[in-house]
């Protein structure tokens, strides 16, 4: 089965806790269980990770690369900062989907500036838990679409 990294970066681990009137009150285990129930569905694998380390997801998305066939990424923080996730994400080679809990574009600006979606292919944000599972369905029609090709 082909196997879907799904990344979340820093303060993601607090969600259920951290200002619940924007990112709402599931915890990131809440939306893995979502996740793997979806995944099992669409007959893809997950490798569901969290990290507060800059370091640590760039190392995950550069094994990705030999591990993996898609990446799904909440870069939280990283994504208006990271240059080093955005040259991880170009070399890992793969079809890459960038999600926010919460609609990026109705907040500061400083948060509607992202390096990830440089490289995604697309990008769902505003629609809470929900965005994971639909990128779940983009990426499984994405690995399709290339194995049909
Ligand atoms: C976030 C939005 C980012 O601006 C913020 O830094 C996060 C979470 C979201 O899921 O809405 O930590 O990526």
């Amino acid at each position: 089965m082909p196997e879907i990294l799904i990344l979340n970066g820093p303060n993601l681990n607090m969600l259920g806790v951290r200002e619940p009137a924007i990112y709402g009150r599931d915890t990131l285990g809440d939306i893995e269980d979502k996740c793997r129930t979806k995944a099992q569905a669409l007959n893809l694998d997950i490798d569901f990770r969290q990290s507060n380390h800059e370091g640590e997801l760039v190392t995950w998305i550069q094994e990705a690369r030999d591990t993996a066939d898609g990446i799904i990424i909440n870069p939280a923080a990283y994504t208006m900062t990271s240059i080093a996730l955005l040259d991880a994400l170009k070399l890992a080679e793969l079809p890459v989907i960038e999600v926010h809990l919460s609609n990026i574009h109705q907040r500061e600006t400083f948060r509607q500036h992202s390096y990830v979606s440089l490289v995604a292919v697309g990008v769902i944000c505003g629609l809470g838990a929900q965005g994971y599972l639909l990128a779940l369905d983009a990426m499984a029609e994405l690995i399709k679409r290339k194995a049909d090709a």
